[in-house]
């Protein structure tokens, strides 16, 4: 049987099926630090849920930066060019890095985040997604932590948008193309 919400919007992903899956990205982060220190990187918007919980679901000493780029507008397509909107506040230069996104879509934004990122000069750098749509990648890149890896379909809740709607559903769900605006 299919989820639907109150909005009847149909669910991809309960609260309780993200839970468990950031428990393990946590798990798994953790011991790949090896007790190192670490520097969160969160993308605005959309990333702030799931950099909230990972960071509660890693056991090192983590700080939290922010950058924001551009985004698709109103539109469920990308426009192709990515801006830099807001650029880290501390340098990161020898530091371990997880970049934290919410979807990983053409690649588009983590390719131009990662070689901006890389010019700093990091000790590490790796990349942290909640969901990643492989099938629609224009540029060659992939995520070290994918949280759950789905077909070409377009999402919203936990912290992801329609036209800047819907961030705050507790569950990932489905924006079908006839929903009502
Ligand atoms: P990319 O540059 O095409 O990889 O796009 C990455 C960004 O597009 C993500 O960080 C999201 O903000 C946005 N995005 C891509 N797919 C979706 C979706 O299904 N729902 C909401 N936002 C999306
Ligand atoms: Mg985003």
């Amino acid at each position: 049987m299919t989820t639907t919400t109150q909005e009847g919007l149909q669910v991809l992903y309960t609260r309780q099926q993200i839970a468990g899956r950031v428990a393990e990205m946590g798990e798994q982060i953790t011991r790949d630090l090896n007790g190192e220190k670490l520097v969160m990187v969160g993308v605005l918007k959309g990333a702030a849920f799931f950099l909230s919980d990972l960071s509660r679901a890693i056991q090192v000493d983590a700080t939290f930066d922010f950058v924001a780029t551009s985004s698709y507008g109103k539109r469920q397509h990308t426009s192709g060019a990515v801006r830099l909107i807001k650029d880290l506040d501390e340098p990161i230069e020898a530091k371990n890095v997880l970049v934290v996104e919410d979807i990983l879509d053409t690649g588009l934004t983590l390719a131009y985040l990662r070689k901006h990122f890389l010019q700093q000069r990091p000790k590490t750098l790796r990349i942290a997604t909640l969901l990643d749509k492989p099938s629609r990648r224009i540029e060659k890149i992939n995520a070290d932590y994918v949280g759950f890896s789905i077909p070409n379909l377009f999402v919203i809740g936990y912290g992801m948008d329609y036209a800047e709607r819907y961030r705050n559903l507790p569950d990932i769900c489905l924006m079908s193309p006839d929903h009502p605006e």
